[in-house]
């Protein structure tokens, strides 16, 4: 079985119930991944609930006074955050009649959201092969393929996204970039993964080289 597969079913088993993934509305995965970006999931699952909640629409959060978006953001830091959130909502709403763009060259020049969320958004909300790069998918893909490249190196992040471009499969690329989020967050972790229960046990070259603590290599300056 190839590694797109095996991670599926290692998702459908292990994943992570989150309600952002319930949906296929653009403006509340839009909101979710706005929020995932510098938080993590338990610290933001209240403000996703939140937004919705008070906002149900991007017309309700364009037409908010700043002032309240601010407010239900405390806590969460980074305002830039807030205040691109509003600016983007506005975009879209008064600009593109509310609906968002469906697609991550569109996406990615609106404000506050850059290459992983556009990625995120496009797979998610619209089924576009592209995949998501962060920390997580550096250190899953090192790992399984024995990477060797400083991942502090610019260039680096083409080379990961090259070979995850190559795995993530033509239909549900939503499931694939998921799927290797919770990987990473779950099985793959940072400090001792428990590789003993890892479906790639067999072919992740890290594993049969004793290398697992050692990648992702990270040369900082
Ligand atoms: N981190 C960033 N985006 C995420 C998502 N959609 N699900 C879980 N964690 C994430």
């Amino acid at each position: 079985m190839n590694l797109s597969n095996k991670l599926k079913y290692w998702y459908l088993e292990n994943k992570r119930h989150l309600p952002w993934r319930e949906t296929k509305d653009p403006y509340a995965i839009w909101l979710s991944e706005i929020i995932l970006q510098q938080t993590r999931v338990i610290q933001g699952l209240p403000y996703y609930e939140a937004f919705l909640k008070t906002y149900p629409t991007v017309f309700d959060l364009a037409n908010a006074p700043e002032d309240d978006i601010l407010r239900l953001w405390q806590g969460l830091g980074y305002y830039s955050r807030a205040r691109n959130l509003h600016e983007t909502a506005k975009k879209v709403a008064f600009e593109y009649n509310g609906s968002f763009p469906n697609n991550y060259k569109d996406l990615i020049l609106l404000k506050g959201i850059g290459d992983y969320t556009a990625a995120a958004i496009a797979s998610i909300a619209f089924d576009e092969v592209v995949p998501v790069v962060d920390g997580n998918v550096f250190r899953v893909l090192s790992r399984i393929y024995g990477i060797t490249s400083d991942i502090s190196a610019g260039a680096t992040k083409k080379e990961f996204q090259q070979l995850a471009q190559t795995l993530i499969p033509q239909n549900n690329p939503a499931l694939f970039n998921q799927a290797i989020m919770d990987f990473g967050a779950i099985q793959c972790t940072p400090k001792s993964p428990d590789c003993s229960a890892c479906p790639f046990i067999k072919e992740c070259i890290a594993y049969q080289t004793n290398q697992v603590d050692k990648l992702p290599i990270k040369i900082s300056k």
